[in-house]
């Protein structure tokens, strides 16, 4: 198994086993020296000499020694994960399936991450990943288009109002992105006004590394707020490009925000994009706007699409859509057939059951359950909040719920830090039983460790 030889291989250098700057560049620097001296693959066959106590690695230091930030996804460093980059948890596994990850030690974790929401069905859930290996033994790329990125397209605008045209691309940012170049190529402007989370690209970034002349182009407005979105519109006035909205964050919008964003938009004419990358195929397959009965001009999907393959969808009304004809958006692997044959799949799902109606009913049962532990363990200071598919635990006090995560983490579930936890269809009923009895056990012991202290 080709894991299993990748592993061992890793096996053969211990890591440090602490946060220490100073041995983390040691053993960087090392690895760098062994790389080049690295055998073949073919040595490590049979090889029984690879220690037994493999699984003790460090794996979260080996990331940090050749990663710049410990891991290529934010959400996923170790700081992220739990709010410390040194509490005590799993930040690697090695399987997942259904619901549950491994991690290199051998532990096995209920998942409420579920990939940060890109896997609604269930991790190598059977159909999705059937799907996929058809598509990898049809020769998943060549110099030509494959039918399957026409036939995914279609069937797109029978699911999502505002789709009469797709463009595929990889990652949501890219997505977003390549929307908002579409609707700055047909307004001819160039003033972006947006309210949520777009991912990394320029055009919204406030990161280091972005140049103010971008920033300039860009105003961020608060979530459900009319006012703070009346009067950025006013100011942009006949710049304004697009106003684009995660329509969900943390709770439904008020229908004066998203009315006030779609009249602003058409009166100034502006394009309006909905950000659907974790509302699409989750509230419905058609995301916000088909639960709202508000149309955008231009939506993006992503994550939950093709349930964990990387898969973006720009979509949109046919007019504006075509402005892409008068631009460049372009990636060399946007169309290959695994990503979009799983999507495929997803589609089918959606198609065989009401997918949407089990994410609200599994999440509104796991919120329920940890509601519970709460209340059971008497413990204040925290609260459920959020969405019954995309569900959130709030803590007053970011300690503690670090502290919780790791509680909930050697007690078997892994719980996000913040928003969100997401529902997905392998949480089965067992399953919300294990997640409430980690919970609960993780708030009691947190307590008596406060209380132990007092
Ligand atoms: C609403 C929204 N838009 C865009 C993105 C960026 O997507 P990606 O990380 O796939 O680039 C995310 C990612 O979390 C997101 O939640």
């Amino acid at each position: 198994m080709p894991f299993r030889r990748f592993f061992e291989r890793g096996a053969k250098r211990e890591a440090p086993a602490t946060d220490d700057e100073s041995s983390v560049e040691e053993f960087a620097s090392e690895q760098d020296v062994e790389a080049e001296a690295e055998p073949d693959e073919a040595d490590y066959e049979g090889d029984d000499s690879a220690p037994e106590d493999a699984h003790e690695i460090d794996w979260t230091a080996r990331a940090r020694a050749v990663l710049p930030t410990g891991a290529s996804t934010g959400s996923k460093r170790a700081e992220a994960l739990y709010g410390d980059a040194s509490a005590v948890g799993p930040t690697h596994y090695v399987s997942a399936s259904g619901c549950r990850v491994v991690d290199p030690r051998g532990d096995t974790y209920i998942d409420c991450i579920m990939a940060l929401g890109a896997v609604a069905l269930g991790y190598g859930e059977p159909q999705v990943q059937q799907a996929a290996m058809v598509a990898i033994a049809e020769g998943h790329v060549s110099g030509l288009s494959h039918v399957r990125e026409v036939d995914l397209a279609e069937r797109l605008r029978d699911h999502i109002p505002c789709a009469e045209m797709v463009q595929f691309l990889k990652s949501g940012a890219e997505g977003v992105s390549a929307a908002v170049r579409i609707a700055r190529t047909y307004t001819n402007r160039d003033v972006v006004i947006g309210s949520g989370y777009f991912g990394w690209h320029d055009w919204s970034s406030d990161a280091a590394g972005v140049p103010d002349a971008v920033r300039s182009l860009f105003r961020s407005v608060p979530f459900d707020d009319v006012a703070a979105l009346e009067e950025a519109a006013r100011d942009a006035g006949p710049r304004l490009a697009a106003i684009v909205i995660e329509p969900v964050v943390e709770r439904m919008p008020s229908d004066a925000w998203i009315g006030a964003a779609r009249e602003l938009a058409t009166s100034l004419g502006a394009v309006l994009v909905f950000d659907e990358m974790k509302t699409g195929f989750r509230l419905r397959p058609g995301g916000y706007q088909a639960l709202s009965g508000v149309t955008p001009d231009l939506a993006v999907f992503g994550k939950a699409l093709a349930n964990g393959f990387p898969l973006a969808a720009v979509v949109g009304h046919r007019d504006v859509m075509e402005a892409a004809r008068r631009t460049w958006i372009s990636s060399t692997l946007a169309g290959e057939s695994v990503a979009v044959a799983a999507a495929s799949a997803v589609l089918d799902a959606h198609e065989a059951t009401d997918i949407c109606a089990n994410l609200a009913a599994i999440g509104q049962a796991m919120r329920a359950s940890v509601t519970t532990a709460i209340e059971a363990a008497g413990i204040t200071g925290v609260t459920v909040e959020g969405i019954d598919p995309m569900w959130l635990l709030r803590f007053e006090d970011p300690h503690r719920e670090t502290r919780f995560l790791e509680l909930a983490a050697s007690h078997g579930v892994l719980f996000k830090r913040g928003a969100y936890n997401y529902a997905a269809m392998a949480h089965d009923e067992e399953t919300i039983t294990e997640i409430e009895a980690a919970a609960s056990a993780a708030l009691v012991e947190l307590l008596e460790e406060e209380n132990g202290r007092a």
